[in-house]
């Protein structure tokens, strides 16, 4: 019954012992259930923007007994969650542009008494631009690799102010400090789209030092990862 992927379960790693979870998008309700019925969460909320996929956590909250802790609800984001009861809130497998802005329309979440577990399928490098230029603070990140594509988890915290990430940052977040292979795998991975970005602007000569501004990251990433390997 338990289903984690190792994003899911890496997931689940972060959320924090005796809190209450909203999964957000639980599309088949298999990380609030294992969470709920490992104990890790009192209770919880599976909700979802489509009723099919609603349904499907409701089959395997129902068959797993916890409908007494497992509350769906049938919702875009966060609209109409009772926002009081809800410390931790978990987003997973949706694109960094649907994450950001399902938690710039909940105002809510910007507290420093709900913590999120965020894991974007794309666009990881805004997702941590935005949310360190909104206030939240990336605590840990967890590189992971699913049928040969690798995915960042990440825990993060508000802490108020605003900070503008450089394009560094934006790309490697906290898996800069990581030394396990995955992180390393992660970040010869983002060196490569740098150079592949390069390589494209310089087929146009008009674009050469755009060009090179990619070069210099994808060498400051490259070179990140040879000091942890180093290190290791
Ligand atoms: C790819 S599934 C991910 C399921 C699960 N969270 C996971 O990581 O395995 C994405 C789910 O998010 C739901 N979804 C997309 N946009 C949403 C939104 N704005 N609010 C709530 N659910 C949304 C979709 O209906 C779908 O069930």
């Amino acid at each position: 019954m338990d289903k984690l992927d190792s994003r899911l379960a890496a997931a689940a790693e972060f959320v924090k012992e005796g809190t209450v979870a909203a999964d957000i998008g639980t599309d088949h309700g298999y990380l609030i259930c294992h969470l709920v019925n490992e104990g890790i969460c009192t209770r919880g909320f599976a909700t979802d923007i489509n009723i099919k996929p609603l349904e499907s956590a409701r089959a395997l909250i129902k068959e797993m007994e916890l409908e007494e802790e497992i509350e769906t609800v049938l919702t875009d984001g966060l609209e109409g969650l009772p926002e009081d009861e809800i410390d931790e809130v978990l987003i997973c497998g949706m694109g960094g542009e649907t994450i950001c802005g399902i938690l710039e329309k909940a105002k809510w979440v910007k507290s420093e008494m709900v913590h999120l577990v965020l894991q974007p399928m794309s666009r990881a490098d805004m997702l941590r631009k935005w949310l360190l230029e909104n206030g939240w603070t990336i605590d840990e990140e967890k590189a992971v690799e699913v049928e040969k594509h690798l995915y960042t988890v990440m825990s993060a915290s508000y802490i108020g102010g605003s900070e503008t990430p450089d394009d560094f940052y934006c790309l490697t977040g906290e898996l800069a400090g990581n030394s396990d292979d995955c992180s390393i795998k992660y970040l010869r991975w983002q060196a490569k789209i740098q150079r592949g970005i390069a390589e494209g602007l310089l087929r146009s000569q008009r674009e050469k030092e755009h060009a090179l501004i990619h070069i210099q990251l994808a060498d400051m990433i490259d070179e990140q990862a040879d000091e942890t390997e180093n290190e290791r």
